[in-house]
């Protein structure tokens, strides 16, 4: 079915359908990601939640358009992401998307700074303009005193909020977070998750995150748990009391579009 502007895109800003993800690695075939559809609210804190090589980053992957997709659609913002080819893909994520990983990704040789200035370069937002929005994300994540820092000068936490400066400075509608506090304690793992709620929940952001840790995974709004490529089930995490669990069959999908 062709996907035009006019769909339901104020409700539903990511639609996943019957996507499908096979690597072959000589002879053999690993379906990572099995046939999953399901759709996520523009504001919603989404987290995909499963064990190790469940599918969780190549379902993030695919959704953030970073891999190819097998078969299926990924449909952001009324957009079939595998139709923009790769310039209007490219162009589509700087606009569109922002993204926090685990190993922060920051560039060694760029001070603080200059790493979170980065997304405003690709955007063409002129230098004067860009440095304050760059340094007023700064301040506000707690690196004030560490703008001129390069990462190597700053621990892993710093580091991480730089990550998240850089993910939120372009004013993004998604933010991707591929497990973003694996590398740090669970003092810092806290706080930079209440980072990210925060700054999501200020500016109506949606968040997908990828983790394996129940409880960060309880952050988010709804927790969609993988098993093995596929769906298990899609909880909703009701908020000041234990989360109550919504049970589905595998392959079952969730928020059909019509
Ligand atoms: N590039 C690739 N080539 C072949 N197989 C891959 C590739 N990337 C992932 N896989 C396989 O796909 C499956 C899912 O991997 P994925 O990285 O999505 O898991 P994950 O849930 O993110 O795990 P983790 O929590 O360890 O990061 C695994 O069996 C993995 O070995
Ligand atoms: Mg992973």
């Amino acid at each position: 079915m062709e996907y035009r502007m006019d769909n339901n895109i104020s409700e539903n800003i990511i639609e996943v359908k019957n996507v499908k993800k096979v690597y072959r690695m000589g002879k053999e075939r690993i379906c990572a990601v099995d046939d999953v559809s399901f759709t996520i609210k523009k504001g919603e804190f989404c987290c995909l939640y499963g064990v190790s090589g469940s599918g969780k980053s190549t379902l993030l992957n695919l959704m953030a358009g970073i891999e190819k997709l097998t078969s299926g659609q990924i449909i952001i913002k009324g957009s079939n992401i595998r139709k923009m080819g790769e310039k209007g893909l490219a162009k589509f994520r700087q606009n569109n998307l922002g993204f926090v990983f685990q190993s922060y990704n920051l560039l060694n040789m760029m001070t603080a700074l200059e790493n979170v200035e980065l997304p405003l370069i690709f955007k063409k937002i002129p230098a004067k303009k860009r440095r304050k929005l760059a340094k007023d994300m700064l301040v506000k994540v707690g690196l004030g005193p560490r703008l001129r820092h390069k990462p190597k000068e700053m621990s892993g936490g710093q580091q991480q909020r730089v990550g998240i400066a850089r993910a939120f400075v372009a004013n993004p509608e998604i933010v991707f977070a591929d497990e973003p506090t694996g590398n740090l304690d669970s003092k810092t793992s806290k706080e930079v998750m209440d980072l990210i709620k925060e700054m999501a929940k200020a500016n109506h952001q949606t968040i997908v995150m990828v983790t394996h840790d129940r409880r960060l995974a309880e952050y988010a709004d709804r927790i969609i748990h993988i098993f093995d490529g596929k769906i298990e089930r899609i909880e909703e995490v009701q908020k000041g009391g234990p989360p109550m669990e919504a049970s589905m069959q595998p392959g079952e999908t969730v928020d059909e579009v019509s």
